[in-house]
């Protein structure tokens, strides 16, 4: 079964290895390596800061990636998100589908969201595929945004509002519910 447990202290270096990693770090906005220094100071703030939030996805009890919130607005009721299934085996088997419906769910049932925010890179075929399947859609691009692999990537700004949520839980609880998140063997 797929959960998400709150990020604690003990999980600080457990993210900074995943966070390393080149599958999770060649994906991210900010990619160049992550120091132990900056990752202490940023995972400080992440348990510390009101406006952002991290949750350790596991799979039957076993850490295998992260989801977070940042910039969560309580004015505007908007936040952005990221996440990562960290290790290898884990991937491709519905536990990023599974963390992000969860990661939705706290966006909008317990922050009480109104618009849920991403940007991804538009090389992240895998990531971008997955965000519209679970109904992000697509609000712009920021073109050559990135400089990846030796060539400029653009980044896509993709969202998520409460009503479509709302309406595909709807529909979910109606007979079509991840059957990973309830505890059925992947
Ligand atoms: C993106 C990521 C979170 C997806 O999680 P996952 O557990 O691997 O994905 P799932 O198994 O839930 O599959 C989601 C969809 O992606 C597809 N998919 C997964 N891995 C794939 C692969 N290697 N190639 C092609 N499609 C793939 C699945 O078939 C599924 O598609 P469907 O909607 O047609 O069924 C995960 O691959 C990851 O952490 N990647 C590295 C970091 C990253 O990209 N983070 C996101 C940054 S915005």
């Amino acid at each position: 079964m797929i959960e998400l447990v709150d990020c604690a202290e003990e999980h600080r270096w457990l993210l900074h290895r995943w966070r390393s990693s080149p599958e999770v770090a060649r994906q991210m906005l900010d990619d160049g390596g992550i120091s132990r220094t900056v990752h202490n100071a940023w995972y400080t703030r992440l348990l510390q800061d009101g406006d952002r939030h991290g949750w350790v996805v596991t799979d039957d009890g076993r850490p295998v990636g992260a989801c977070f919130l940042s910039a969560i607005n309580a004015t505007d009721r908007r936040a952005y998100f990221g996440m990562y299934v960290a290790e290898p085996e884990s991937r491709g088997r519905g536990v990023g589908r599974a963390a992000l419906r969860l990661l939705c769910d706290r966006a909008f049932t317990e922050h009480g969201l109104h618009k849920l925010c991403c940007q991804v890179l538009a090389s992240n075929e895998v990531a971008v595929q997955l965000y519209r399947r679970e109904g992000f859609t697509h609000e712009g691009t920021l073109r050559e945004h990135v400089w990846r692999d030796e060539q400029w990537v653009d980044v896509h700004q993709m969202a998520l509002f409460a009503r479509s949520w709302s309406q595909s839980r709807a529909a979910l609880t109606d007979g079509a519910a991840d059957h990973r998140t309830e505890g059925a063997p992947g």
